[in-house]
């Protein structure tokens, strides 16, 4: 499943990433890259840790927290500190797959990545190209959001991001261990919650809520590491 999670960000939140970016220390991006894709990786990235990092990717991981549309399609058990990324003019990202455990330079955090999230904080008038290209079994879907949207796509995927001919891109990823392993189960279960929802707007009485959702939390204790 691919979703466009809108407005994550305020657009006071946003400026305040972009100010602490614009002050942050830099490096080659091939630093936290894998062997296949260190080959097709030329950007730039925030120093791991360090202390604009660090601010930046605690206010994402809260907005993460906060926005039920999020929480309800990835069910989050653990959330990868994220990751700050630039694109100039010529650079890009080849096609690649994101390694399947990661661990926390220096610290026992470790996590599977079933989900990867991209988080925009350049507006799609700032720069052309620079697209992430998401491919699955519907062909490929290029992604080019608002600054403060995201979008959440399944970590098996293999992903590009196209050159940047203008302009400057700066974004925020992470990765995503979620409760709920299975692509398929996790999708059925963000069906049903969005379902709910909507049976609640319109017959909030209706007995049927309360069975609806208690199917749903039933199916969740079944399938949920928690
Ligand atoms: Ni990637």
């Amino acid at each position: 499943m691919l979703l466009h999670v809108p407005k994550v960000l305020t657009d006071a939140q946003v400026a305040r990433c972009r100010e602490l970016m614009g002050r942050a220390p830099w490096v080659d991006g091939r630093v936290t890259a894998g062997h296949q894709s260190a080959r097709a990786k030329d950007n730039r990235q925030i120093v791991e840790g360090s202390p604009e990092a660090r601010e930046l990717g605690d206010a994402i991981v809260g907005a993460l927290e906060r926005n039920p549309l999020f929480v309800s399609a990835a069910l989050p058990l653990r959330v990868f500190p994220p990751l700050f990324n630039r694109y100039e003019p010529g650079m890009a990202f080849g096609s690649h797959v994101d390694n399947a455990v990661r661990q926390v330079t220096g610290t026992p955090f470790r996590l599977r990545t079933d989900l990867s999230i991209t988080l925009f904080l350049s507006q799609p008038d700032e720069y052309d190209g620079g697209e992430l290209v998401v491919e699955d079994t519907y062909g490929a879907h290029a992604v080019k959001l608002p600054a403060g949207d995201l979008i959440l796509y399944p970590a098996t995927s293999l992903h590009h991001v196209n050159p940047v001919t203008r302009g400057t891109r700066l974004a925020a990823f992470c990765w995503i261990q979620s409760m709920v392993r299975d692509d398929g189960r996790r999708a059925l279960l963000f069906d049903l919650d969005m379902a709910i929802g909507q049976v609640n707007q319109a017959l909030p009485e209706h007995h049927a809520v309360i069975a609806l959702t208690n199917c749903y939390h039933n199916l969740l204790r079944q399938w949920a590491d928690a």
